[in-house]
């Protein structure tokens, strides 16, 4: 069985095909994605205005492009994200998705985005077990505790105001160090010192972890402790060292994120730590993850950088799951949900 899968909740346009044996094996036929990044570059973050007219424009091409690559015609059902992400973003690609549905006369599935970054982990090696998984973009920070792909996941916890890639993009850009952040940040930090400032850990005090935001997150007052920082050096005239602030800052997101994700794994009896999204590319956020995994004996799991980030392929793959374990297809009237919980793994009735 041939199943495509289109993702457009954020500023990547992703088209993946993926073919599905009997037994629930995966293959990827194609995986092609568009981004609008550079087009909000100027902006420091993702316009969803600009994001929308993106999507629109590359859509098609890519669909063409991902249809010759997996040599497919037709495929045998179509996918797409209905939810979360940016709403006139997620309309293009859900409402793109039935029409093809409908043109080729074969069911329409409307999946959860969360959903396909975890159903990634079975593409590689062995299938995902009960475990917790960390998702880590410009758009989304989430703890999640996953009994097994497919199924209805368990929000642990999230963040309660920036996202950790928003916090990289504008500590980044309160620096001029351009966008997106994570990538230079994670450069310069090489050759900072992590200990040179000792920027504070959000949620992370003991009465903190005694409460209801026990597995939450907080970044804004890191950003403004960065921001008051560079200010502070500003006005006494002292030069700062962009490395020095760049690793102390990282420092302070990776220690608080895999903390986190560790004391998640022990509280629901997870073996298997999975890492999602744009930041799980960040260097110091898997070393840290590694060496306190290995010391906790959780297994850590990343999957290759191109399925962690934004893809049509992770779309394909959840549903691909669905449809092993018998789900039926969404209607076509279904809408797109930008708040969409982690517990709906499709939308089925509109
Ligand atoms: O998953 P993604 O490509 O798109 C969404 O946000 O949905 O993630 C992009 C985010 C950006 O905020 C970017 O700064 C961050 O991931 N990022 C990183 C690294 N590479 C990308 N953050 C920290 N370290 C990195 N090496
Ligand atoms: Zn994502």
């Amino acid at each position: 069985m041939i199943i495509l899968g289109i993702e457009t909740s954020c500023d990547e346009t992703g088209v993946g095909i993926i073919e599905l044996d009997a037994a629930g094996n995966m293959t990827i036929l194609a995986d092609v994605v568009a981004s609008s990044m550079e087009q909000h570059a100027r902006f420091g973050g993702v316009v969803p205005e600009i994001a929308s007219r993106a999507h629109l424009e590359s859509l098609q091409p890519v669909m063409q492009e991902a249809l010759a690559k997996a040599n497919v015609t037709v495929p045998d059902a179509v996918a797409a994200t209905v939810g979360p992400g940016l709403a006139g973003a997620l309309l293009v690609g859900a409402s793109a998705a039935k029409a093809y549905a409908a043109a080729w006369d074969v069911p329409f599935y409307g999946v959860n985005h969360l959903g396909g970054h975890v159903a990634v982990a079975n593409l590689e090696g062995e299938t995902l077990p009960h475990s917790v998984a960390l998702l880590v973009s410009g758009g989304h920070t989430q703890l999640l505790e996953v009994q097994a792909v497919g199924k209805p996941m368990k929000e642990l916890g999230a963040t309660l105001d920036d996202a950790a890639g928003e916090a990289y993009d504008k500590v980044a850009r309160l620096l001029g160090l351009g966008y997106p952040g994570g990538p230079v940040i994670d450069k310069l930090a090489k050759t900072g010192d992590k200990a040179a400032i000792n920027f504070p850990r959000g949620l992370s005090k003991a009465e903190d972890l005694r409460g209801k935001h026990r597995h939450d997150f907080s970044f804004s007052g890191l950003k403004t402790a960065v921001a008051r920082y560079v200010e502070q050096a500003e006005r006494d005239g002292r030069v700062i060292s962009i490395p020095d602030v760049c690793a102390s800052f990282q420092e302070a997101v990776c220690d608080v994120l895999s903390a986190k994700a560790i004391r998640a794994c022990q509280d629901t009896g997870a073996k298997v730590l999975l890492l999602g999204g744009g930041v799980a590319a960040n260097s110091r956020l898997r070393e840290l993850c590694q060496r306190r995994c290995t010391s906790a004996g959780i297994e850590l799991r990343v999957p290759r950088f191109s399925l962690c980030t934004d893809n049509g392929v992770m779309i394909a793959a959840v549903t691909a799951q669905l449809i092993h374990e018998g789900a039926g297809p969404s209607s076509l009237s279904v809408g797109t949900d930008s708040s969409l919980e982690v517990e709906i793994p499709q939308l089925i009735n509109g």
